[in-house]
């Protein structure tokens, strides 16, 4: 290869390890779900929640399987929030990270 070429090719890929290293650095970023710094915290406290009391009966079902209104739904007609025995302000947080995280409206 000469050296013209080399340099040619340097030239003709740099755009391409550009994007490649600037896709590889915006994987490095959260998610953006919406989240404020003031509800941050409520969506941490949510997930554990979410964990640590939606599992003891069944598995855990994924944020995802359903929109933000089956979730309000699951929460306060199908009562999930009384069976786990959740404080209003608990219900609040666990809905809170289902609907920031389920991808859905
Ligand atoms: C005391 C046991 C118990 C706890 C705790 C509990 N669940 Fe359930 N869950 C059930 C039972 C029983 C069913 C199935 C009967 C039904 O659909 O009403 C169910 C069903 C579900 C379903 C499926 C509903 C559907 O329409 O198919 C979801 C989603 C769910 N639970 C989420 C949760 C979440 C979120 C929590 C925590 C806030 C939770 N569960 C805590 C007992 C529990």
């Amino acid at each position: 290869m000469t050296k013209r070429l080399v340099a040619a090719l340097a030239l003709a890929l740099a755009p391409v390890a550009l994007v490649l290293l600037g896709c590889a650095s915006a994987q490095l970023v959260a998610p953006d779900v919406g989240a404020t710094a003031a509800n941050r915290e409520t969506l941490v406290h949510g997930r554990k929640l979410f964990v640590a009391k939606c599992g003891g009966c069944h598995p855990l079902h994924a944020p995802s399987s359903l929109s933000d209104a089956e979730w309000l739904q699951v929460l306060d007609e199908k009562e999930m929030a009384a069976k786990a025995k959740l404080k209003p302000a608990d219900r609040e947080a666990v809905l809170a990270y289902v609907t920031a995280v389920n991808g859905r409206e």
